[in-house]
């Protein structure tokens, strides 16, 4: 996701952050995405971080996106707080799109309740199922205004 995102802004910064844990995704390192980004003749910016407490400057952000990270942590007010940290790394007009395969109707309720507009929830199709179509995975956008 991020070095898709990367190839959209040539001009522009990518940033990932992550925990790397190897029990969510095999073989999981920085190093590993970031020679998947320079294949992809990109440069990402990765950060060890926890997305409940972003490493990110506050409004620095023009577009978040997530895929298929935030369901790893366990509990709700957790996972929330990481939707939260989203928001608040965007910038005014600023737009965010996360792809969940279990929660996104409970981000959406929460985007909107943090006073997002334009929040919205799609499926993405047999292409993006996390197995088979009984985890088939959402993606909810939004605007931070
Ligand atoms: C299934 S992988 C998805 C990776 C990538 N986004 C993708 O779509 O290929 C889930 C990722 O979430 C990361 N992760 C899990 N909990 C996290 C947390 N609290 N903070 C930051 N990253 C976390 C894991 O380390 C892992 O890299």
């Amino acid at each position: 996701m991020l070095t898709s995102a990367a190839r959209l802004v040539p001009g522009g910064r990518a940033v990932g952050v992550d925990l790397w844990r190897s029990v969510d995704q095999s073989g999981n390192d920085p190093a590993g995405s970031r020679a998947n980004a320079g294949a992809e003749g990109v440069a990402v910016d990765l950060l060890t971080g926890d997305l409940r407490a972003l490493p990110v400057r506050t409004g620095a952000v023009d577009v978040v996106v997530s895929s298929l990270a935030i369901h790893n942590i366990p509990d709700e007010r957790g996972r929330l707080s990481a939707v939260g940290e989203a928001y608040r790394v965007l910038r005014p007009g600023g737009r965010l799109v996360v792809a969940d395969f279990r929660h996104a109707r409970r981000y959406a309720e929460e985007l909107t309740r943090l006073g997002c507009t334009d929040v919205r929830v799609r499926g993405l199709g047999w292409r993006f199922w996390y197995g088979g179509p009984w985890a088939s995975t959402a993606a909810v956008t939004a605007t931070r205004p």
